[in-house]
C-alpha cells in the first residue's frame, strides 16, 4: 500500500512538472502568422525565398529554440547570432513565445533531407 502512495506521487511530481513547461502549439503558430515568419522562410516553413534562408519544418525544438534567442543575444560573438533580419523579428519576443514558436514549427512535416556521409574508408 505504501508503494503504491509512493509511486502515486512521484508520477503526479513528473506530470506536474511537465506540464509546467510544456509548449503551446496554437500559440507558436499565432506568433508565427503574426510576425509573418513565413514570408521568408516559406509556405509551412518548408519552401524558403532563397539560399540563404533556411527551412526550418521538422527541426528539433531545442535547437530552433537556441537559435532564436541566439538572434536576441546578438552582440555576444561567443553566444550570440548577429543578422541584422532575423535579430529584428525576434526582438519583442518573449522566453516563453520562442519555445512556442519552436514547438509549433517542429512540429510541421519537413523535407528536410539526411544526405548520406561520405565514406573514409
Ligand atoms: C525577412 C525574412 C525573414 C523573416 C520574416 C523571418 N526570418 Fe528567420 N531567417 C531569415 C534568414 C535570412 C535567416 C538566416 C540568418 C543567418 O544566416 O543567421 C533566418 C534564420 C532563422 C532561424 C535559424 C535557423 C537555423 O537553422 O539556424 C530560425 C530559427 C528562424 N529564422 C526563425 C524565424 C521565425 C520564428 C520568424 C518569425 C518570428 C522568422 N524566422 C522570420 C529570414 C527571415
Amino acid at each position: 500500500m505504501k508503494i503504491s502512495k509512493f509511486l502515486c506521487l512521484i508520477v503526479l511530481s513528473l506530470t506536474t512538472a511537465n506540464s509546467a513547461f510544456a509548449a503551446d502549439i496554437a500559440k507558436g503558430k499565432e506568433l508565427t502568422e503574426k510576425h509573418a515568419c513565413t514570408s521568408c522562410h516559406g509556405v509551412d516553413f518548408n519552401k524558403t525565398i532563397d539560399m540563404n534562408t533556411p527551412k526550418l519544418a521538422g527541426q528539433y525544438p531545442d535547437y530552433l529554440y537556441i537559435a532564436l534567442k541566439s538572434y536576441q543575444v546578438k552582440g555576444n560573438r561567443i553566444v550570440g547570432r548577429e543578422n541584422p533580419i532575423m535579430s529584428g523579428m525576434v526582438g519583442n519576443l518573449s522566453l516563453v513565445d520562442m519555445q512556442n514558436i519552436s514547438a509549433y514549427v517542429s512540429q510541421l512535416p519537413g523535407t528536410m533531407k539526411t544526405i548520406s556521409q561520405p565514406s573514409f574508408k
